[in-house]
């Protein structure tokens, strides 16, 4: 079952699963919206909102698995993580929130006990950068620090729903991992030069969920994550960080959403690449880099990743309880099929 299927990236998501010969179930609160798409993809649909916990249950009943894509997560998860260890289904979604790892993670034991795997990030945030922290890792066994980064190139922007989490949020700050544990960054808007392979380009730090995840992959104990932004954005997030107090209100957070695009046709992601970085050092002074290429990262890198699992996992590669995309999957999961480059970096 795809829950907000609807939804920008659900919407491709169900398409791209019929054209791989899967037939999901497509779920949501919206029945008109779903009524369509079930009906151009020939497929079944239910509703159900999360409101009433009886009734997500009874509706997740019977079935193996669910790929939550109703974000922002924060809103979501709860009910759906409930009636999938309730009702033995394999949870996955696309969130990058880290508030919401936490909490998913926080229920690895009951997941353990019931013979659920729950695998939240099975995006773009975080399947790419996981694996290729994995991958560092194993070819730096001793490594005790991982930087990752990426960087968009093309006309495509972000799918709205990761415009409006973004801002979701916010109230959160900039997270680095230190020494094992989460903290606020000192220095939220450090910068760094690094090559994606076409020269040098300035990176910023940013939110992702890799310093909650890479952790779990990894066990390296301190993460950063950065990326290459637009200059104007770069500006709006030093003024956002003067008023974020005002972020904390849900009635400002929905006015400034309200101002927000995004979305992209089929013609800009077509267009549109995505290069992701990492490096890992060691306390010998010995550093490994590798780079990613890959496409368009919110919907066509995103909705891949997300059926790549779903398809290892019709193949019976789960493990019970919280996991990360590579710790189950490996470090190669990410080169699935075609389209994605891995290469090693020169130092
Ligand atoms: N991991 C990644 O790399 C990655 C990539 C892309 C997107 N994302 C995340 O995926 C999420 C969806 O993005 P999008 O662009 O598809 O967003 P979208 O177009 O706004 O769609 C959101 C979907 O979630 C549903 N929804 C939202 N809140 C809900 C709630 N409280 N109860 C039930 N359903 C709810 C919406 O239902 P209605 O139509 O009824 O409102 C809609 O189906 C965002 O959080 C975004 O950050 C992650």
């Amino acid at each position: 079952m795809i829950y907000g299927a609807n939804g920008f990236v659900g919407q491709e998501l169900a398409r791209e699963a019929v054209s791989r010969g899967l037939q999901p179930i497509l779920a949501g609160r919206n029945k008109e919206a779903l009524a369509a798409l079930a009906s151009e993809l020939d497929l079944v649909y239910k509703i159900f909102d999360l409101r009433h916990q009886q009734e997500v249950n009874q509706a997740l009943r019977g079935l193996t698995l669910l790929m939550n894509c109703a974000g922002p997560f924060k809103y979501t998860y709860q009910p759906l993580v409930e009636a999938c260890l309730k009702e033995k289904l394999h949870y996955l979604d696309i969130t990058g929130e880290i508030p919401v790892f936490q909490a998913i993670q926080a229920r690895d034991a009951e997941a353990k006990s019931a013979g659920v795997m729950l695998m939240p990030g099975s995006g773009f945030d975080v399947v790419p950068t996981d694996c290729l922290a994995l991958y560092l890792k194993n070819k730096l066994p001793a490594a005790v620090e991982l930087m990752l980064a990426y960087h968009a190139e093309g006309p495509a922007r972000l799918p709205p729903g990761t415009a409006k989490t973004s801002v979701e949020m916010i109230p959160f700050g900039i997270n680095v991992r230190v020494d094992g544990n989460l903290k606020q960054a000192t220095d939220p808007f450090a910068t760094r030069m690094i090559d994606f392979g076409s020269g040098p380009r300035e990176a910023i730090r940013l939110n992702w969920g890799d310093v909650f995840t890479a952790f779990y992959s990894t066990g390296i104990p301190n993460i950063s994550n950065y990326a290459v932004l637009h200059p104007k954005l770069i500006q709006r997030m030093k003024k956002v960080r003067k008023i974020r107090f005002l972020f904390r209100l849900k009635w400002f957070r929905a006015r400034m959403q309200k101002q927000l695009k995004g979305g992209s046709t089929p013609e800009q992601r077509a267009q549109s690449t995505m290069h992701v970085w990492g490096e890992v050092k060691d306390p010998f002074g010995n550093v490994v880099q590798a780079r990613l290429h890959g496409p368009e990262a919110g919907v066509v890198w995103t909705v891949k990743t997300c059926l790549d699992a779903i398809q290892e996992i019709e193949k019976g590669r789960i493990l019970p309880g919280f996991q990360t995309p590579a710790s189950v999957f490996g470090a190669d999961f990410v080169l699935t099929g075609s389209g994605i480059i891995r290469e090693d970096v020169r130092i």
